[in-house]
C-alpha cells in the first residue's frame, strides 16, 4: 500500500524523518513490504527521545567526569587475595545457593563482535585450544560441571539455569549451534534465549541512517538493553517462576570467566548485597577497560574512553592507580533488585553516545563509506544501574586466573586476541596441573621449571596481555576439561606425582599426551 494512503508517509513527516521514503518509488513491491514493515514497528517519538536526551548528557557529561569521580572505598571491596581467610566461607555459601537452584547465570551475547571481525556470534569463535572447544561450549561445560560439584555436595539436585541475551542478528545462530552441540550435555529446558532491542544509528541532526535505499541502519541498543528485554519478554516472570534469587550475569567474550562463580556469589550474598560487580586490578593507566568508582557519590563504571589520561594515571599514596578496579564485566545482581530496575529504573537510563563512521546512502542513492565519524549509535549500558543499588559491593580476583577477553582477531601487537585468549587458558590449566603436583618435561627428559625463563609460559604484561615476543615464551600446551575441573579442584587423583610431555589434555576419558616431544 501507498505510504501516503496508510499513514506511514504522515507519521514520518510529524517525526521529521520523511527522508526514509526518499526511494520508495524505485524499490520492488518485496522491498518496499519489507521496509513498511520495519518502519511500522518503531516508534519514532521515543526514538527522538532518546537522540535528544542522549546527546544533552553526553555533551555535559564529558565535561566534567574526571571531578566527581572517586575510588571504591576498601569496605566494599572482597579479595581473593587480601581475605583469603573468607574465601572457603564465601564458595561454601555459594555453593549451597547453587545446590538450591537459586542461582541463574546471565549471558549477554548480543553484540556484533564488530572488532573481532567474524559474521558468526563471538560466542562460536574457536581460539585454537587443542581442543577446539568454542566460547560457549567452554561456559556450557562450566556450569554442568558446578551443577555436578553442588549435586555432590548437597546431595540434592539442582540445575543453573543459563539465561542468553541475543540480538535480531545473532538469535538463529546462536539458537541453531546450541541444538547442533546438543546444549552441551545441558538440559535445553533450562537454557533460555532472548532478544534484545535494535536501534536506529542516526546522523547529527537526528535523522536516521539509511544503510540502503531501502533500509534503516539498525544496531542494538547495547548490553544495557537488558533490562527492557528482560521485561518485554517475560524472563522476569520465568526467573520468578523457577525460584531465582541469584544472577550472575558475564560478557561472552572472556574465556576464564568462571560462570556463576560460587564465591563471587557467595561474597555478595553474605554482604547483603543487592548489586556486586567482579573487577581485576588496572595496572596500565591505557588499558581498555572501564573502572569501578563513584561518581557523585554512586557506583558507576567509568569506561576508558570516558576520562583523560590525567585521571587515568593518577597514583594513591602506595603508588598503584587510583582508580584500578578494572571491570570485567561480571555483575552480581539479586532477584529483587533485578526486579526494580526492570520495572522502576529502566525507563531512567539514558543512552550513552557512540561517534561511528556509518555507510549510508546519499541523495543520489549512492553507498558511501566514511572514513571518518558521520553519526551516532545509542546503547545503554548493563552497569548503568549500579547508581540504584542500595548494597553495593567489588570483588577483586587475579588477572591471570580469571580475565582475558577476546576483544580483537589477531595480528602484530594486537591486544585481546585468540592468541592471548588461548595462552591465558593454557596457563592457567599448566599452573593447575603444577599445584597438583604433577610435572612436565621437554624433549630432552628435563623438568620444565615451574616459573620459566624471562617471561616464558603466560607471563603478564602490564595490561594483562601475555608476553609473545619470541618463541620462548609460548605456554606449555596442556587443556583440562571443565567436566574434569571447574576451578582447579579435583585433579591430585588424576596427576600427583606424575610427568607429563605437552600436549596434555585431560578430559571425560582421561588424561592424554597428545604430542610426545613438543611444546
Ligand atoms: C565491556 C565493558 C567494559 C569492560 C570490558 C571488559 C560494557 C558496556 N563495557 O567493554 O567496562 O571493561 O567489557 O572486557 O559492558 N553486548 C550485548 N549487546 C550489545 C552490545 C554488547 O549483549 O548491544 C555484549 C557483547 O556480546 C559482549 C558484552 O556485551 O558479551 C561486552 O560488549 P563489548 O562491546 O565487547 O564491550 P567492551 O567495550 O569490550
Amino acid at each position: 500500500m501507498d505510504p501516503n494512503a496508510s499513514g506511514l508517509a504522515k507519521m514520518l513527516a510529524e517525526a521529521g524523518q520523511s527522508h526514509l521514503l526518499q526511494f520508495w518509488k524505485e524499490l520492488s513491491p518485496e522491498e518496499q513490504a519489507e521496509l513498511r514493515l520495519d518502519l511500522q514497528g518503531m516508534d519514532f517519538q521515543e526514538i527522538n527521545g532518546f537522540f535528544k536526551k542522549a546527546m544533552e548528557t553526553s555533551c555535559s557529561k564529558q565535561e566534567k567526569m574526571d571531578s566527581r569521580m572517586e575510588p571504591v572505598p576498601r569496605e566494599v571491596l572482597g579479595s581473593v587475595t587480601r581475605d583469603r581467610e573468607s574465601l572457603k566461607d564465601w564458595e561454601v555459601a555459594g555453593l549451597h545457593c547453587i545446590s538450591q537452584s537459586n542461582v541463574a547465570v546471565l549471558l549477554l551475547a548480543g553484540g556484533q563482535g564488530t572488532r573481532l571481525g567474524v559474521s558468526y556470534p563471538k560466542g562460536m569463535y574457536d581460539v585454537g585450544l587443542p581442543s577446539h572447544k568454542t566460547l560457549f561450549q567452554i561456559q556450557g561445560e562450566r556450569i554442568l560441571k558446578l551443577q555436578q560439584l553442588a549435586e555432590q555436595k548437597h546431595k540434592i539436585k539442582c540445575r543453573i539455569p543459563w539465561y542468553i541475551m541475543t540480538s535480531g542478528r545473532t538469535m538463529e545462530f546462536t539458537k541453531d549451534y546450541f541444538s547442533r552441540h546438543n546444549y552441551f550435555g545441558l538440559d535445553k529446558n533450562n537454557i533460555i534465549f532472548f532478544q534484545q532491542g535494535m536501534l536506529p544509528a542516526m546522523d547529527y541532526q537526528g535523522k536516521i541512517i539509511l544503510e540502503s535505499k531501502g533500509k534503516l541502519s539498525m544496531a542494538p541498543d547495547g548490553n544495557g538493553g537488558l533490562y527492557r528485554a528482560l521485561g518485554n519478554q517475560d524472563i522476569m516472570a520465568d526467573m520468578e517462576r523457577r525460584g531465582i534469587e541469584n544472577v550472575h550475569v558475564y560478557c561472552v567474550d572472556n574465556i576464564l570467566v568462571k560462570v556463576a562463580d560460587p564465591s563471587f556469589i557467595g561474597f555478595c550474598v553474605k554482604k547483603g548485597a543487592d548489586c556486586g560487580a567482579k573487577v581485576v586490578e588496572k595496572t596500565n593507566p591505557t588499558e581498555a577497560v572501564g573502572v569501578v568508582c563513584k561518581v557523585d557519590g554512586r557506583y558507576q563504571v567509568v569506561e576508558y574512553s570516558e576520562i583523560t589520561l590525567a585521571t587515568a594515571e593518577k597514583r594513591s599514596a602506595d603508588g598503584r592507580l587510583m582508580f584500578n578496579a578494572g571491570n570485567v564485566a561480571n555483575h552480581f545482581f539479586s532477584f529483587s533488585f533485578l526486579r526494580d530496575v526492570v520495572q522502576k529504573y529502566e525507563p531512567k537510563l539514558q543512552h550513552h553516545v557512540a561517534q561511528k563512521k556509518i555507510p549510508y546512502v546519499n541523495a543520489e542513492g549512492q553507498l558511501i563509506k566514511p572514513d571518518k565519524p558521520n553519526g551516532i549509535k545509542m546503547e545503554k549500558f548493563v552497569f548503568d544501574i549500579f547508581q540504584f543499588a542500595k548494597t553495593f559491593v567489588v570483588y577483586e580476583v587475579l588477572r591471570e586466573d580469571e580475565f582475558s577477553p577476546l576483544k580483537n582477531a589477531d595480528s602484530q601487537d594486537a591486544k585481546d586476541t585468540p592468541t592471548t585468549a588461548r595462552h591465558a587458558l593454557m596457563s592457567l590449566h599448566h599452573r593447575w596441573v603444577l599445584n597438583a603436583g604433577a610435572h612436565f618435561i621437554d624433549e630432552n627428559g628435563r623438568h620444565v621449571p615451574a616459573i620459566p625463563r624471562d617471561g616464558a609460559a603466560g607471563s603478564v604484561t602490564d595490561d594483562g596481555n601475555r608476553n609473545l615476543k619470541d618463541g620462548t615464551d609460548l605456554p606449555i600446551k596442556c587443556e583440562i576439561s571443565p567436566l574434569v575441573s571447574y576451578g582447579g579442584e579435583g585433579l591430585e587423583e588424576l596427576v600427583k606425582g606424575r610427568e607429563f610431555h605437552p600436549t596434555l589434555m585431560i578430559d571425560g576419558s582421561g588424561v592424554h599426551e597428545l604430542v610426545k616431544n613438543g611444546v
